[in-house]
């Protein structure tokens, strides 16, 4: 883990600065469902970054006489203490890799860039954008991170935030997990330069079926894993999945990744209904969508998929080569949702 625990020398506590970062969200094509503490997975999981959907996040930081780490936290310019028991927890867990915190009072400004109510997860992206900030952070006050230790750093301390947050830190597609061929436990690392052209130019056009908050966490969900009477086979399954779905994004096989890709947001939703307790985050607009993706990919052999996260949204996969037929479609057979069509993206940035 050398660079994300690592220490060579004391670092200066008197200065005071800021930073900030936007980050992006992610969709997962293998699933990382259940974990261990803190945040590592059961299995390795896959990812496609986004582009247009992300979150913005400012830190700035002042030293501090005496005392332990305080914040102020603003959400689209409004103070939301309501987000303070999260950001407890997860600067508690971080404290020991990143003591000079408690030097510090920090001021957190954030937002993203997809409302609110869209019922898109906005935790991966948020994490990761507070992660790059707290590296930032590290750096300024001495800490010599070349620029791959810099992400690496910043994606082992956004899975601490959030699991699927480690992945939000790479263009195009990142890899979290360990796994015999690719992968670490502690912090995502790159697939791109592996990414076969087939899949560089994909779209994810994510269906609003539902825009309400979902009546059960994520957290809830890894944790119904711990008991779960298939956990065993679906992490088996996974890990198969996993290593299937990165021979299929290098070989540029669509057919391969359409069968992966569809089969783990089922086997995913399959975990949640038969769970004890057993709950359903399906509901009728996603199934009629799932439908008419398939029909829609017979009918024209477009390689078009469709994943799921944790909600009834709906995420359609599709190369941006036959973009006007695509549309049509969509404006055919899904005119009754809302659409937020994104696409793969470069990863984060450093708003300067
Ligand atoms: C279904 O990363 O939100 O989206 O680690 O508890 O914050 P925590 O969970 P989270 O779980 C994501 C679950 C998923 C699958 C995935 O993104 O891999």
């Amino acid at each position: 883990m050398n660079s994300c625990t690592k220490r060579l020398k004391k670092l200066d506590i008197t200065k005071s600065g800021s930073s900030s970062w936007r980050a992006p969200s992610n969709i997962a094509l293998v699933k990382y469902w259940g974990k261990k503490e803190v945040q590592i997975p059961c299995n390795p999981s896959v990812s496609f970054t986004l582009k247009n959907c992300f979150s913005e996040t400012s830190l700035a930081w002042s030293p501090k006489e005496e005392g332990s780490l305080t914040y102020e936290f603003m959400f689209e310019g409004q103070s939301k203490k309501s987000f303070h028991s999260k950001l407890d927890q997860f600067f508690e867990k971080i404290i020991d890799y990143i003591p000079e915190l408690n030097h510090y009072h920090f001021i957190i400004n954030s937002k993203n860039s997809f409302p609110h109510s869209a019922g898109i997860a906005s935790s991966a992206s948020a994490m990761a954008a507070l992660a790059l900030n707290l590296v930032s952070f590290e750096r300024s006050l001495g800490l010599d991170l070349n620029e791959e230790e810099f992400i690496q750093r910043s994606s082992f301390l956004a899975r601490i935030g959030s699991g699927s947050a480690s992945r939000s830190l790479f263009a195009e597609v990142a890899c979290w997990g360990d796994h015999p061929i690719f992968g670490n436990d502690h912090y995502a690392l790159s697939f791109s330069n592996e990414l076969h052209s087939n899949f560089k130019n994909y779209r994810d056009s994510i269906v609003i079926v539902d825009d309400q908050e979902k009546a059960v966490s994520s957290r809830v969900g890894h944790a119904l894993m711990n008991n779960h009477p298939f956990a065993n086979e679906r992490f088996t399954q996974a890990h198969a999945n996993y290593s299937l779905c990165l021979s299929a994004l290098k070989s540029g096989d669509t057919n391969s990744f359409i069968k992966i890709v569809e089969a783990e947001a089922l086997s995913l939703h399959a975990m949640m209904m038969t769970s004890s307790e057993s709950y359903m985050l399906m509901r009728p607009g996603t199934l009629q969508i799932i439908e008419e993706v398939r029909k829609f990919r017979e009918q024209t052999s477009i390689p078009i998929c469709f994943t799921l996260d944790a909600g009834p949204n709906v995420h359609i996969l599709y190369p941006s080569d036959n973009l006007d037929v695509v549309m049509k479609w969509f404006n055919d057979k899904v005119k009754d949702f809302k659409v937020i069509h994104d696409e793969l993206g470069n990863g984060p940035e450093m708003i300067l």
